[in-house]
């Protein structure tokens, strides 16, 4: 058996899909330990479900510093005191820049609750409702400098019902984010292996 790889998750909120993964390492689903969980924000949910769950906690907010690469620094000192293998965003709501995306090429992955390339950024279920598509789903990609558009490891669609407001279509889509982010993970893995 190949030995864990070591994952830091980087989020902003609820956490849902970071309880996801770290259900997923539990159970030995994914080969894989939670070696740090990050948010920006200190009032973050996800940090008091994570620390629940006995998992390392640190907040870098980026509030208290006055530039991009100031934050991006902090985050560097975090995350190099864990060394991962993988860094998952899972809701950081960040614009990481150039510099942070190349020092962490191929290991920095992120889930988007759109079909990409279609919608990248925000508001993707309401953009997805006005332009009167069929179907809706999320996608994890690896992250490029160019927002949501690194190359796509795995996606998964659900469809679109005439009725469907933002609310219940978020909804749908976070029903099966965090199985499709466990399946991305996993495959992730196996490629640094094969
Ligand atoms: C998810 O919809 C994810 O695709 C998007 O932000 C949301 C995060 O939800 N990037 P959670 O914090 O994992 O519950």
């Amino acid at each position: 058996m190949a030995a864990k790889q070591k994952l830091a998750i980087l989020i902003s909120g609820r956490g849902s899909n970071m309880l996801a993964i770290a259900h997923a390492c539990a159970s030995g689903e994914l080969n894989a330990n939670i070696v740090l969980v990050l948010s920006n924000t200190p009032d973050a949910a996800g940090l008091e479900s994570a620390a629940k769950l006995g998992l390392k906690t640190a907040v870098v907010d980026h509030k208290d510093f006055a530039s991009r690469a100031e934050f991006e620094q902090q985050l560097n000192v975090q995350l190099d005191e864990v060394r991962p293998n993988w860094i998952a965003l899972a809701g950081f709501m960040r614009i990481l820049g150039g510099a942070f995306v190349t020092r962490w090429s191929n290991k920095l992955v992120n889930i988007h609750p759109s079909l990409l390339p279609a919608y990248p950024g925000l508001n993707t279920h309401a953009r997805a409702i006005e332009a009167g598509d069929k179907k809706a789903g999320a996608s994890v990609h690896y992250v490029t400098s160019e927002l949501d558009a690194g190359p796509v490891i795995a996606q998964h669609s659900v469809p679109i019902y005439p009725q469907d407001t933002a609310q219940i279509l978020a909804t749908r889509v976070i029903g099966i984010e965090h199985a499709l982010y466990v399946k991305a993970l996993q495959q992730c893995i196996a490629t640094q292996y094969s």
